[in-house]
């Protein structure tokens, strides 16, 4: 396993070895190959990143059999949403003890193969003085780290937005590293009512490029998330057209920046019609539509598609993973669900102690469902009306 002094040792060309028009490329568990100019003055050089083996290792461990994503890193401001809507203020000790009751439910590694947390989450102890990262570590968890610094307006475009946070990212990264991240999320959006414009599928696929190639650099499996947003009217073949331009855009942008892609995972919505369109899909359609979009445009070396659930009811994102598992894919198809994990959860805990056994409970049955699900052997039977529950807000922001 790569440790942190590598960082001090990554590959950072010799001014010696630096050959104007050469290019440097990663490629995995190969040695350096150096071409010296005077013999081969056109060839590339290539390198393995100091990352390389530790990177495929995570992005493998998280995309285990029968295991996904639970994504926890909603920013201070989102998770003050959350808190709200249970009645509970927004202090950090209301956010520790949520986060606790989350990482801390017996078992839940069985199902759960890596948490994705906020900064502050990274840094913080549980409610009886556990580091949250080990108390992940010991669960078998992989904890991760969301490093995109969110969504502001793109000026230029069609009321369109961007997101920010490659300034500082390399030492951020290396920082998250030594506080226990193996792998970090990027989310950026596309919305299909205002377009997409040209300018803001080319701004959010390089975007996502830079940073997973920063991350690659200092130790991190980047999750590579372009979510399309539900939002519109439009049918679910305007989203299927929308969805292959982006992820053209991204792969094209990532192997001009030399990712890894064996080291990276992916993010994408599920190809449904839009939340406003009269008609609706199901999970059959649903399915049909996203694998055909994936077997398209995603090459089979990248390990894991986790999906995230965008608004979707808790029901109906594990019915739609569970109809894409139905025969063997290139990739494990699996769940990185924020909503359609937490949701039942935070409304049965409430804030009262004396329900933490409880909601740990129902989302230790979400896990299993999605479990199931990643699996293909997911019924849907006995799920509450709660979990059936669509989520979906007009012009949701994360
Ligand atoms: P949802 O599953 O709630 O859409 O969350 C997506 C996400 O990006 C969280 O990391």
């Amino acid at each position: 396993m790569a440790s942190a002094s590598l960082l001090k040792s990554s590959p950072v060309l010799d001014k010696s070895e630096f050959v104007k028009g050469a290019q440097t490329l990663r490629i995995p568990s190969l040695a350096t190959i150096r071409c010296h100019p005077t013999t081969a003055p056109s060839a590339l050089i290539v390198k393995a990143s100091a990352y390389a083996d530790e990177l495929i290792k995570t992005a493998k461990t998280v995309a285990s059999p029968g295991r996904g994503i639970l994504a926890m890193d909603e920013s201070n401001a989102t998770c003050g949403k959350r808190l709200a809507s249970i009645g509970l203020e927004n202090t950090e000790a209301n956010r520790q003890a949520y986060r606790t009751l989350l990482v801390s439910a017996p078992g839940l590694g069985q199902y759960i193969s890596g948490a994705i947390l906020f900064e502050e989450t990274l840094y913080q102890s549980t409610t009886d003085g556990r580091k949250m990262v080990d108390v992940l570590v010991e669960q078998k968890i992989v904890p991760g780290i969301k490093v995109d610094k969110g969504l502001v307006p793109l000026a230029g475009s069609n009321d369109e937005s961007w997101c920010q946070g490659l300034d500082g990212l390399a030492s951020r990264t290396a920082a998250y590293y030594q506080q226990g991240a193996r792998f970090a999320k990027w989310r950026t959006v596309v919305s299909i009512p205002n377009g997409p414009s040209a300018l803001a599928v080319k701004e959010a696929a390089w975007g996502l490029a830079r940073y997973a190639a920063i991350c690659q650099d200092n130790g991190l499996a980047p999750i590579v998330e372009p979510e399309i947003l539900l939002d519109g009217d439009h049918g679910i073949d305007r989203t299927f057209e929308v969805a292959q331009k982006v992820w053209a855009e991204v792969f094209y942008y990532m192997a001009e920046n030399n990712v890894l892609f064996e080291g990276i995972l992916l993010k994408p919505s599920m190809v449904t019609p839009g939340a406003e369109c009269k008609e609706k899909a199901t999970p059959q359609q649903v399915a049909e539509y996203t694998l055909k979009l994936l077997h398209r445009r995603i090459p089979p070396a990248v390990p894991g598609i986790m999906f995230l659930s965008g608004g979707q009811s808790e029901v109906e994102a594990t019915l739609n993973l569970n109809a894409m598992n139905q025969s063997p894919n290139p990739w494990h198809v699996s769940f990185s669900y924020a909503r359609a994990l937490q949701n039942t959860c935070l409304k049965t805990w409430g804030g009262r102690p004396e329900n933490v056994k409880a909601a740990q409970d129902t989302l230790l049955l979400r896990a299993k469902s999605n479990s199931l699900a990643q699996l293909g052997k997911y019924t849907g039977e006995g799920e509450s009306e709660e979990a059936k529950k669509g989520m979906f807000v007009k012009g949701y922001v994360y």
